[in-house]
């Protein structure tokens, strides 16, 4: 008896979907483009990008690293000192979730169209000498895209070892992992960040 009515109902949805669709692909025909003409260009109907790379760097890169490492360690307490680990099933689900909110996020950094920072956005902490502007930042990705791209795929194969040490309640490959994390995140911030910051002592 109801099941026409189902269909019906259906059938309905799927013409709103399609209007809404319609709707907005002549929207963006006719919209002047908002990135730069030197980003790579979203293709007609795939993802659209619309928070920044340094959105993206703030929340969630930057916020799930520091949960995944604030997760291990050894903490100083008034009696002494105590190590720090994911113990119970919620506590290695949370940072798993942190650890898979990461890789999603490696894989937008790379999504046609992202720009470095909106039009008024700026760093948020006062550059330092000789770091690269966001527009520097993005000319830089632009000149060599794979090379972006081979970064953002660190930072996934990263979060993926992080991924794999919590699915084995490994706390040692686990500081391994975000260990490596670190590594990642200074690699690219040398190539696109501070260039020019002087080497730490030894390297
Ligand atoms: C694929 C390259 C890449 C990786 C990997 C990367 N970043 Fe970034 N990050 C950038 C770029 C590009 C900027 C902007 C630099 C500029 O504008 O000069 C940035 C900026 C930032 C900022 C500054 C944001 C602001 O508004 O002040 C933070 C914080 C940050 N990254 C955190 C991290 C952390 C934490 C990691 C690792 C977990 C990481 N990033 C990994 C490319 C990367």
């Amino acid at each position: 008896m109801s099941m026409p009515v189902i269909g019906l109902s259906a059938a309905i949805g799927a013409t709103a979907v399609f209007a809404l669709l319609g709707g907005c692909s002549s929207r963006e025909a006719s919209a002047p483009a908002a990135a730069p003409a030197t980003t790579a260009a979203a293709s007609p109907g795939g993802p659209r990008a619309d928070a920044s790379i340094l959105d993206l760097m703030l929340d969630p890169i930057a916020s799930n690293a520091e949960t995944l490492w604030n997760a291990v360690g050894t903490v100083s307490t008034t009696t002494g000192s105590k190590d720090l680990a994911p113990s119970t099933d919620a506590e290695w689900a949370a940072v798993r979730l942190k650890a898979t909110g990461l890789m999603e996020a490696a894989d937008l950094l790379v999504t046609p169209g992202r720009v470095v920072a909106h039009p008024d956005q700026k760093l948020k902490d006062p550059p330092g000498a000789g770091d690269l502007t966001p527009a520097q930042a993005q000319a830089a990705i632009e000149k060599d895209r794979a090379a972006f791209a081979g970064f953002a795929a660190a930072l996934k194969a990263a979060g993926g070892a992080m991924v794999a040490a919590i699915d084995k309640r490994d706390v040692e490959a686990y500081s391994t992992a975000g260990g490596t994390l670190d590594e990642v995140c200074e690699a690219c911030h040398t190539r696109y960040w501070y260039p020019n910051a002087p080497k730490p002592p030894g390297e």
